[in-house]
């Protein structure tokens, strides 16, 4: 294989990208983010690389989860707060009723990039580029806000920052205390049969940490009761901004990626000899790698190759994202492939992609049936193979949208316009989300009898 460098994906064939036209503009933006600090530091990178191998073993479970695309109009503490929120209830519900440790990983702090299904769209006979999110262009319909602009990746480097500061600092500074548990409720759900059914489990937490405080354990004393890790993901899609944070780690002299701890190659940029598979090889984080139904078993095989020649635990993720109804079709001859060369992957689950539908009053939507259908099957194909369902990976806020049809707390296609705020695929929301949580808890009991 020839000589990687963070440059090296620029002699393949590439797909997905914005065409700038000022190139002069884009070369002094990329000189100008080659020169600020990382994001993210490598030794963080190697410690979920570690967590992810526990997983890898049946150790932990993976829970990944944020918006589809982050935007500069979303940006706001609230939401990041209530995304961190609603992804700790979810970690609690499933470490305490599911019985494992949950590896948390946020999309956020930096998944701005999007693939689209056409490089244009057309409004009333006007064509514009397509919208390939905040870090490309802007969303509105017009020629100005559609055409690439490199500052854009100024700016999506400045937000990355400061929302890994603040998950950081809720991380670290006595939000994430489990003694809070109650507290992570979000506001709005407060009506509904999941919130109460975490209200329940919430107090049974608070029991045992009074149990525990009276044998003199307490958050002074034991940090895992007091803070939690974070970490931070996002599509390494645009590789002009990726390559600017390729830093070589001074402590090991290894290449990482320092715009985010763990990355993924989308289901339309993982082409074997595509630029972007060229760019991952290289770099040292734990990364993922997007399955859908046209994955072929053999190139599986060879992206594991490529991806992870020294079958490292913890360094791939395989993120199969099939559909509702294709799990049984498409999952089991993946599987079987990875056993038989004695691959060591995380398998999770993206129940998400393969389920997005147009609703009648033509909103794209998800319906949560589909999302908790592919989620037990995906279960199912694991348990029938003997192999460990490792993780999830959604799409999901702390807001309280109404972007995904269905749920405990129903929401109907004619609510879908009233709180739609996405700016590319729809969501779950909180309460959603938690339904999923419990789903998995009970699933991740069974497996462990
Ligand atoms: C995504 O995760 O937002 C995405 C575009 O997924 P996929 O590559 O699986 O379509
Ligand atoms: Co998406």
């Amino acid at each position: 294989m020839s000589i990687w460098t963070p440059s090296s994906w620029r002699q393949k064939p590439i797909v997905q990208q914005p065409t700038y036209t000022d190139v002069e503009e884009l070369n002094r933006v990329l000189a100008e983010l080659k020169e600020y600090p990382p994001l993210v530091f490598a030794g963080e990178a190697r410690s979920l690389k570690s967590q992810l191998a526990n997983v890898s073993e049946g150790k932990a479970f993976l829970l990944q989860g944020g918006d589809c695309a982050e935007s500069f109009s979303e940006f706001h503490a609230t939401n990041i707060r209530d995304t961190f929120k609603a992804i700790l209830q979810m970690a609690v519900v499933m470490t305490y009723a599911g019985g494992l440790p949950v590896v948390k990983v946020g999309r956020l702090g930096g998944q701005f990039a999007k693939p689209r299904s056409s490089d244009t769209e057309t409004i009333d006979g006007v064509t514009l580029d397509a919208y390939r999110g905040d870090i490309i262009n802007g969303v509105e319909f017009t020629s100005k806000s559609r055409t690439p602009d490199p500052q854009r990746m100024i700016k999506a480097y400045n937000q990355s920052a400061a929302t890994l500061n603040l998950v950081r600092a809720f991380a670290t500074g006595g939000f994430a205390d489990l003694h809070k548990v109650h507290q992570w409720n979000l506001d709005f759900t407060h009506q509904s049969e999941i919130s109460k059914k975490y209200e329940d489990l919430a107090e049974e937490i608070e029991k045992s940490l009074k149990f525990m405080q009276a044998c003199g354990i307490t958050s002074k004393t034991h940090r895992t009761l007091r803070e939690t890790d974070f970490y931070t993901s996002h599509e390494a899609l645009l590789l002009p901004y990726e390559e600017a944070f390729t830093r070589k780690d001074s402590t090991t002299g290894d290449w990482y990626d320092t715009s985010a701890h763990m990355l993924w190659i989308g289901d339309r940029t993982r082409q074997i000899d595509g630029a972007h598979v060229e760019y991952m090889r290289g770099i040292n984080n734990p990364i993922g790698v997007k399955a859908g139904p046209s994955m072929d078993p053999e190139d599986l095989i060879k992206l594991c190759d490529i991806l992870n020649p020294e079958n490292e635990a913890g360094r791939l993720n395989i993120i199969v994202r099939m559909g509702a109804n294709k799990v049984g079709d498409g999952m089991p001859k993946l599987i079987r492939a990875v056993e038989r060369e004695g691959k060591k992957v995380v398998w999770s689950c993206d129940p998400m992609h393969g389920n997005t539908i147009k609703s009648s009053n033509n909103f794209k939507t998800r319906p949560v049936d589909a999302i908790l259908t592919e989620m037990k099957q995906f279960f199912q194909v694991h348990r029938a193979e003997g192999t460990y369902a490792g993780g999830v990976h959604l799409e999901m806020t702390g807001r309280n949208v109404t972007e995904c049809i269905g749920g405990s707390f129903i929401v109907t296609e004619e609510d879908l316009s009233s709180r739609y705020h996405t700016h590319c695929d729809p969501r779950l929301n909180a309460d959603q989300a938690l339904e999923l949580a419990f789903l998995i808890a009970d699933t991740l009991k069974e497996v462990k009898k």
